[in-house]
């Protein structure tokens, strides 16, 4: 095989540190085993059909998906086990969904209010298999969710008596462990979270509504907590290429496998290094606030207390620390760690995966741009 070095590659483009990303994937997938509960990553991280295929060998119980086209793409890559965690909304994509139900072994959706449940139910009644929903629960994230309790029970007595569908369960994202101020604040949130995802299981249970799944997870709060017994499935996305956001939670850049190779494009004055990737390389993204905030745009993996703090569209650049002896040359190629994994490979067509100094294995990115 061809032998091609990492610093062949051009720029800017997207890479995977092979080693981090397995210790990675094992880790998450321990975690699982030692629970007892099954491991449904969130793909949405790498938007990859081929490293999906990796959770799944490593022991991964299905995929998670966000979109409707990521489960197409997933799907027609013969993944047969996907929970698409978002509410699916309008003929179109009821339409697609259908189509995809009669496609996928095993196929599950969200749902939140009544409306979704009597589109759904409008779609598949006449199908040949029902449709698996979950209830999406709100436990501290004000996203998308019903409220945990009675909210819950209503809907579920609802998704009961409709015809084409059966509720497989429970599931909450807690990803306001994101803007915990301190780690035994993740814990605190990420045990509220699943002690109030309990405590509708049992209610459900407790009038006589079978409930197989109760699934959960962020990974803010899965590297850095447990998941209490009654807990069936975990969901973290993120975990499978960590970011500089997560590793302020970690306090260690040396999980954090997905880098963008950059090329030093100016050295305008003395102490500025400006580099070929901006926004549509990296993008713009800066957490807001809490444990998982990091400061600029990005940081130099080699030297990752130093962050990207001035972007636009095509440029980014840092600067060099007063007094340090480091030094960087107009056409040099640096490893960039961005801040938030899952928005930076919907930028890329493909993923180098790289081990050492050399690119092993080149992925696309088949579900890029699959937002629909
Ligand atoms: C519904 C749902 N489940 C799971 C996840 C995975 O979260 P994380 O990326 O923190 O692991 C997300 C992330 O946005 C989500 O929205």
């Amino acid at each position: 095989m061809e032998r091609i070095l990492v610093s062949d590659l051009d720029t800017p483009c997207l890479l995977v540190n092979l080693d981090r990303m397995e210790r990675n994937l094992r880790f998450m997938q321990e975690k699982a085993h030692l629970a007892g509960v099954k491991l449904r990553p969130h793909a949405k991280t790498h938007r990859t059909p081929a490293i999906a295929r990796i959770q799944l060998e490593m022991g991964a119980g299905g995929i998670t998906v966000a979109k409707l086209g990521e489960a197409e793409v997933m799907a027609s890559e013969g993944i047969d086990d996907i929970f698409i965690a978002n509410e699916i909304v309008g003929p179109i994509k009821l339409e697609r969904l259908r189509r995809l139900a009669r496609q996928v072994r095993r196929l599950a959706v969200g749902v939140d209010h009544t409306s979704h449940v009597q589109a759904l139910s409008r779609i598949m009644a006449e199908e040949p298999r029902p449709l698996d929903v979950l209830i999406d629960v709100e436990t501290g994230d004000p996203r998308t969710g019903v409220h945990p309790g009675k909210p819950v029970l209503e809907l579920a007595r609802g998704i009961e008596k409709a015809p084409g569908l059966r509720l497989r369960g429970i599931y909450t994202h807690d990803g306001q462990s994101y803007d915990a101020s301190t780690l035994d604040e993740v814990r605190e949130i990420n045990r509220q979270s699943q002690t109030l995802m309990l405590e509708t299981a049992d209610l459900l249970r407790s009038s006589k509504i079978p409930v197989e799944e109760v699934s959960v997870g962020s990974t803010p709060s899965l590297l850095v907590d447990g998941i209490l017994p009654g807990i069936t499935e975990i969901r973290p996305g993120t975990y499978v290429f960590l970011d500089a956001d997560q590793a302020q939670v970690l306090g260690t850049y040396a999980f954090c496998a997905q880098t963008v190779l950059a090329t030093v494009i100016s050295r305008p004055t003395p102490e500025r290094v400006v580099l070929d990737a901006g926004t549509k390389a990296l993008t713009y993204y800066v957490q807001d606030t809490g444990i998982t905030r990091s400061a600029g745009h990005g940081r130099l993996k080699d030297h990752p207390e130093i962050f990207l703090n001035r972007m636009s569209d095509e440029h980014s650049s840092f600067d060099i620390p007063p007094g340090s002896a480091l030094d960087f040359f107009i056409g040099q190629k640096l490893e960039i760690i961005p801040n938030h994994a899952c928005p930076t490979t919907n930028l890329y067509d493909f993923i180098h995966g790289i081990r050492q100094d050399r690119v092993e294995i080149t992925w696309p990115v088949l579900c890029r741009g699959k937002s629909q």
